[in-house]
């Protein structure tokens, strides 16, 4: 071969720990979940997140080096590929580019789950609450299929508060496939269906429930709609993903249920972890 067949030769970029694609979907213009292949050797505890992302082009030195940024795994531990749900930030260094993936390309995947949305830092109890604004539903979507969260608990309450309707649909759609998918039942097993609670608002477009979580736990909506009391150390779980602010506002009025904020090494009443922005 002479040396200008050798250069005229295409260069595969090699992507270390790369996934491939296998399902995009759009929920609003916002918003979007996708599903990967899974690494063969990838144990992950419910809850927990990996970094994810893609090969960009550093704009200085033309280097070609990952961008990641933390990602919720959104599937169950037993599912064979993984799911992630992303929001979309048109200027955003990751999911502006992220967002146009497609079934068959590839992302890199870092095989090392972590984080603190996990039950082994729980203490047990009776009643378990998952509070969720946007994306930080997706660690839930993990949990909720789990069927520790079920063996664990008496009841399981999901809240999610959103801007708009539309961003409600991943969350409501996982919540009837739980409730009707008969082979789902199966796996995450018997009596979920008495236990869940599905708690959706909104605070930005007229729904049957409207309001920020943090408020309507204030004026007792919450407890008055769903039947129980308030939260106690003694019976009450919490785990929270959101945004920044609603995260310290949430983290705050647990506290002063007298919840205690436990970890991995040293489990207690709640833990907290941030939805992923861009
Ligand atoms: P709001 O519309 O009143 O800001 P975002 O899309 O910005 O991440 O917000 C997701 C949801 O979280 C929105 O419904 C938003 O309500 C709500 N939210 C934002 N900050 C707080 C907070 N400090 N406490 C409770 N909810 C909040």
């Amino acid at each position: 071969m002479t040396d200008s067949a050798a250069s005229a030769k295409p260069k595969t970029l090699v992507i270390p720990d790369a996934q491939t694609v296998t399902q995009v979907k759009h929920w609003t213009d916002r918003l979007f979940s996708f599903r990967v292949t899974r690494p063969a050797t990838l144990r992950f505890r419910s809850g927990e997140f990996v970094m994810i992302g893609l090969m960009v082009e550093d704009e200085k030195t033309g280097k070609v080096k990952p961008l990641l940024r933390a990602y919720s795994i959104a599937s169950p531990s037993w599912d064979e590929e993984l799911e992630f749900y992303s929001i979309k930030v048109q200027d955003g260094p990751l999911t502006s580019r992220l967002q146009h993936i497609e079934p068959g390309d590839q992302i890199v995947l870092r095989p090392k789950p972590v984080g603190t949305l996990v039950h082994d830092a729980l203490l047990p109890g009776k009643r378990i609450w998952f509070f969720a604004t946007g994306t930080g539903f997706a660690p839930f979507a993990s949990l909720l299929r789990d069927p520790q969260t079920y063996e664990d608990y008496d009841e399981v309450i999901i809240t999610h508060t959103c801007r708009e309707v539309g961003e409600l649909q991943y969350g409501k759609e996982l919540i009837d496939e739980i409730r009707n998918d008969e082979m789902l039942a199966e796996l995450i097993g018997e009596g979920f269906h008495e236990k869940l609670r599905y708690y959706p608002t909104t605070t930005r477009e007229e729904s049957p429930k409207m309001g920020r979580i943090t408020d309507l736990m204030r004026s007792g909506d919450v407890f008055a709609d769903l039947g129980v009391p308030e939260l106690t150390p003694e019976t009450d779980r919490a785990m929270v993903c959101g945004n920044l602010a609603f995260n310290l506002e949430i983290k705050d009025m647990l506290e002063d249920y007298g919840l205690e904020e436990g970890a991995n090494s040293d489990p207690k009443h709640y833990v907290v972890e941030k939805a992923f922005l861009d």
